[in-house]
Order: structure tokens, then sequence, then C-alpha cells
């Protein structure tokens, strides 16, 4: 564990999972990395990535991470992550995304294999059981303790999935990971840029679904998400629009997923419950509050677990061991 915290520059063995579509921006991922943890901004166009490393760099002088969605990273995107000091990559076929320290997220004993032959300097292991989209079928602690035998000792691995309270962390690092990466539960925190009504939403959820329902320029890509309007409208285990939506998001995500994001957005305002074209855009602070029944409510099994919103400093410090 020691070694992996000494690479990342970081203190405590506490990662902030990057949150993309503008849910985690340099205030979470600076506050994150400033208490001691690894702070990380999620996936949004290069630009606003360059700027939103520029501002958290403002806020503190502690590494910080970007996160790259490589289904759409492009070359600029690589230019601005070349900026943090880590890089964690997900979605695709591990390839190093420039010369800074690399984290890829896997979902599976082979993708992580792939991870550590494409020279990644450690793997996110990604139990089923995790908020957002979720790459494998396997719970976090079978897959870590599968993926720790299958892989050399040294080469590091981090836990994610199901990581909200210290006694979470304090397993993962017992099973053999080097650090503890959180989604959900960072959040939930006073700097995640969630949309208010969602993250009521989320205090009061008890269960977590898992759907392909939001695929709109992202098709065949499982995500874990809290019930809503839209997924109550067409999510139905015997609902033939089910069927329907998932044939809708293959035919247009081609055509989708070269909308550019600013557009994306402006189409997002007019999404509702009916109508079956629901993009895998969450409602953030800059949405009307009605999205919170037609967008995606991503969130992690760990929803259940989780009373309260509480600031990013406190959270770091609650969960380290
Ligand atoms: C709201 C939300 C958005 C997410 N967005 C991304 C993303 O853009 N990129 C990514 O690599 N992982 C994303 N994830 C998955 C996380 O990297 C991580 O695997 C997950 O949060 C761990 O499970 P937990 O939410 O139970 O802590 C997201 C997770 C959540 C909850």
């Amino acid at each position: 564990m020691a070694e992996l915290l000494e690479r990342l520059g970081i203190e405590l063995p506490v990662v902030q999972a990057g949150m993309g579509g503008g849910l985690a921006r340099h205030q979470l991922a600076a506050a994150v990395s400033d208490a001691g943890g690894l702070g990380t901004i999620g996936f949004v166009p290069a630009g606003e990535l360059e700027r939103e490393l520029a501002s958290a760099r403002r806020l503190t002088d502690r590494p910080l991470a970007v996160n790259l969605l490589l289904p759409f990273a492009r070359r600029a995107h690589r230019r601005a992550a070349a900026g943090a000091d880590v890089v964690v990559t997900f979605w695709g076929k591990p390839r190093r995304p420039g010369p800074k320290l690399w984290l890829h997220q896997c979902g599976s004993v082979d993708e992580a294999r792939a991870a550590h032959e494409a020279g990644a300097d450690g793997a996110i292991v990604q139990g089923c059981e995790a908020g957002g989209h979720v790459r494998g079928e396997v719970r976090g602690f079978e897959l870590l303790e599968r993926t720790r035998m299958a892989l050399p000792r040294e080469f590091p691995l981090l836990l994610a999935g199901g990581i909200a309270a210290p006694g979470d962390v304090r397993a993962a690092l017992e099973a053999g990971a080097g650090a503890a990466v959180a989604g959900t539960r960072f959040l939930l925190s006073e700097e995640s840029l969630a949309h208010t009504a969602y993250k009521q939403l989320l205090l009061k959820a008890e269960a977590t679904i898992l759907t392909e329902l939001f695929g709109l320029g992202w098709p065949a890509a499982p995500h874990r998400v809290v019930p809503n309007a839209a997924t109550k409208r067409w999510g139905g285990p015997s609902d033939r629009g089910r069927v329907l939506i998932r044939a809708a998001n293959r035919t247009l995500s081609p055509l989708a997923a070269r909308v550019p994001q600013g557009a994306q957005r402006r189409l997002l305002a007019r999404q509702s419950p009916a109508m079956p074209l629901l993009s895998p855009q969450p409602p953030t602070d800059e949405d009307p509050g009605r999205l919170v029944q037609s967008a995606p409510l991503y969130a992690g099994e760990t929803v259940a677990r989780i009373g309260r919103v509480e600031p990013a400093r406190s959270l770091v410090a609650a969960l380290a061991p």
C-alpha cells in the first residue's frame, strides 16, 4: 500500500472516482486531494477539462487525477490530461493515454491483465455493485481476489464498488488493494455538482438497478442507477419498451456520439420520461430540476447506506482507516 501511495504522491488510501458530465469538477477533486486523498476531475469536453484542472491547481498543490472515457477521448483530451498527475482511463481496450502515471479501471481479470500488458501503472478493479457505468459482472471483493492471484504481487490494484465507510476501505486494504475508490459516497458531498434534487432522491433511495436505458450515444454499456420515472416507464423486466430503447440506442448512437457535448446538453433539457431517447448525461446543478425524472441517477449499491451530504474533506478523513 505504502508504495502505491508514494507513487501517487498521496497520504491516505482514498481515491475519489472521476464522475463525468460535470458531476466531479475542480471543487470536488481539489477538496479530496487537499485532504490527503486523490481527487479526480470527471470527463468533460477537452477545453473544460483544461480549465477545470487549472482551477483545481489554484485550490491545492497536491496531486490531481483526471478521468478519460476511452470511447470519447480525443487527442485534445489526452493533451489536457497530460497536465494532471494521474490519468484514470475507463471503458475499452487499455492503452497508455500519455506520459503521466496511468491507472485503468477494469471489470474482469482479463481486462486487468490487458492493462498490465499495455503498461498501466496499476488497475482499478470495479465490482458490479458500483455506481455509474459498470464494466463487469463480478462483485468487487471477489474480482479483487481473482485479479490479485492472476497478476504479479507488485502490480498495484485499487478496489472500486461498495466503498462508503471506513470498514470498507480497511477490508479492501486487507484483501490486497493499495487504495479504495469511492464514487457514490463523494457524489453525495457538498462539492459534487449533482443537481440538489438528484442528491435528495439518492439520500432516500434504498435500491439500485442495472440498465442499458440511458444509452443514446453510448449503447450496450450497462449502468447502475436509482430508479426514476424513465426507468419505471421503459425499464420493466417484461416491458417491450426496453427492447425498443435498446434498438433505438444501437441505431442512433453513431449519430448521437458525433453531436458535440454542448449540443447534447441542450437536447438533454428537452428530454422527458415519455420519450424513448435517453442520454447518458446526468442532471447537474446547471440543469432544470425536472430532469431527475428523465436523466440517469447514477449510484452504486452503497447509496442505501448513505444518509447525509457531507463536505468532501470530512469524507476523506472519515473513510481513511
Ligand atoms: C455518478 C457516477 C458517475 C460515474 N461516472 C464515471 C465516469 O465518468 N468515468 C469513470 O471511469 N467511472 C465513472 N463512474 C464509476 C466510478 O469510476 C466507480 O467505479 C464507482 O463509482 C464505484 O462504485 P461506488 O459508486 O459504489 O463507489 C461513475 C460512478 C458514479 C456513481
